[in-house]
């Protein structure tokens, strides 16, 4: 059999996944799965296995899971109904009860054997990784809906969240049942899309990510890769979801609500869609963020690392004239650059020369990944409208790569004596750049 090991494939997702890697750090991440996930054993061992990789990774992690399918067949073996309010809300009276307590009792061991495997030759040899679970969650009865009276269904009330956070700082996993506790002693059947999104809301979780069975698609029937919470809420309205992705996402809406910085759809059905939605730029998943996770600004000098591995590339095979780092730093001020999600994507520099009433738009840059989204475009507006802001007439451009670009956004081609007279004599004829001037 011949290998299929790409080692070049291999080293460029390594390095595509560092910035992540340091990103996510010391971070709280949420993990929240239902009872389905736990009962396809293939997939949950191969996702207990990414949960282990995110925490040798130094993620914090507390995972929240539910229970209903493994509920449901408790009460079938016994020949007991499952009764249901309105709105899809389990009755949990005593008898339902008992079985929640013995079908989450299960699980919980089961999970706790499964992050405990380190059998050699597995994604888990070496791994010493501890799992804390507790009665970090204090409920409230749901109480009574058209009449039906819920018994044992409830609301998280309160979150333990110093309890969970002493757990984290001792670099263990915490694993937190949709079940809570009242202080009369009673034990609730809670929502664990409620627990997952209050949990995240008290530890003011940098990620919430929920598994689902659906993720909302596009008209071409694509995955929506990214939603502001605004969208979602328009998506929501449609109600063309289904009751677990709706219910998944009113959940990521409220958690966003509440603090939380970002919330993720995962299929439950997609191999290695926890690893390939946090660590790859395009993921497989919604991420839904309280706004836009691009933003075109104006640059600071903690952007300088992003925009160095922006241009270094470009730099090398001679698209763009190398720039003096101090200087770089120095004229910062000059700069925009757009970000996504925490990672520089883009920049463009605007340089004023007021006397002849011109500013040349330079070091333009766009990460390849992110090419083709008109980010070109909007660098060039951003500068644009600096420039009118400066009473500047003309702006220039000077390019070998890029010529139609700058035709396409309106430039046309000049002679090098168009230019002011200051950057004439910076010209380098050596170089050969084509001009580019466009009138605002
Ligand atoms: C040039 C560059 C900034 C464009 O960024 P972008 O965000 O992809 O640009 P937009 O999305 O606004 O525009 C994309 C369009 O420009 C076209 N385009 C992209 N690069 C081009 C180039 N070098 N020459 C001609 N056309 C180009 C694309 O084909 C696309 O056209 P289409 O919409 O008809 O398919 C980007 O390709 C880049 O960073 N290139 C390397 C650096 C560089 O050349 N900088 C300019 C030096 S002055």
């Amino acid at each position: 059999m011949t290998s299929t090991f790409n080692p070049e494939a291999f080293v460029r997702w390594f390095r595509q996944a560092a910035p992540y890697v340091h990103a996510f750090r010391a971070r709280t991440f949420v993990v929240a799965f239902g009872g389905e996930m736990v009962a396809d054993r293939l997939r949950f061992t191969q996702f207990i296995h990414d949960v282990n990789l995110l925490a040798a990774l130094g993620i914090r992690l507390v995972l929240v899971h539910g229970a209903r399918p493994q509920v449901e067949a408790e009460l079938k073996a016994k020949g007991l109904r499952s009764r249901y309010a309105r709105g899809g809300l389990r009755v949990t009276d005593e008898a339902a009860l008992v079985a929640v307590k013995q079908a989450t009792g299960t699980m919980r061991v089961e999970i706790e054997a499964l992050l405990s495997q380190a059998l050699p030759n597995s994604p888990m040899a070496g791994a010493q990784i501890r799992v804390a679970s507790g009665n970090f969650i204090t409920a409230r009865p749901f109480g009574v809906i058209d009449g039906t009276d819920l018994q044992f269904t409830g609301l998280v009330r309160r979150v333990d969240a110093q309890a969970i956070a002493r757990r984290l700082e001792a670099g263990e996993v915490v694993l937190v049942p949709h079940i809570g506790y009242s202080p009369t002693g009673e034990v609730f059947n809670l929502a664990w899309e409620d627990v997952a999104q209050s949990v995240a809301i008290a530890l003011k979780a940098a990620k919430l990510l929920f598994f689902t069975d659906r993720l909302p698609t596009d008209a071409n029937g694509k995955v929506i890769g990214e939603l502001t919470a605004r969208e979602a809420g328009a998506l929501l309205k449609k109600g063309e979801l289904g009751v677990q992705t709706t219910r998944a996402l009113e959940h990521a809406l409220s958690a966003l609500a509440g603090g939380v910085a970002r919330a993720h759809l995962v299929s439950r059905r997609v191999w290695g869609a926890t690893l390939l939605e946090l660590f790859t730029h395009q993921g497989v998943g919604t991420m839904i963020t309280a706004n836009p996770v691009e933003q075109l600004r104006a640059a600071k000098v903690e952007d300088l690392g992003g925009m160095l591995a922006l241009i270094e590339p470009l730099e090398a095979d001679g698209t763009l004239v190398k720039r003096n780092r101090e200087v770089l730093e120095r004229e910062i001020g000059n700069f925009f650059v757009i970000e996504h999600d925490g990672v520089i994507v883009g920049c463009a520099a605007l340089y004023p020369f007021p006397k002849a009433k011109s500013g040349e738009f330079a070091c333009l840059a766009v990460a390849p990944e992110y090419r083709d989204a008109g980010y070109g475009e909007q660098l060039v507006q951003a500068c644009v409208e600096r420039a009118k802001a400066l009473r500047i007439r003309k702006l220039f451009a000077l390019t070998t790569r890029a010529a139609h670009w700058f035709l396409d956004q309106g430039f046309r081609a000049a002679e090098p004596a168009a230019l002011p007279a200051e950057r004439q004599a910076l010209y380098n004829w050596k170089r050969g750049s084509k001009v580019f001037v466009k009138r605002i």
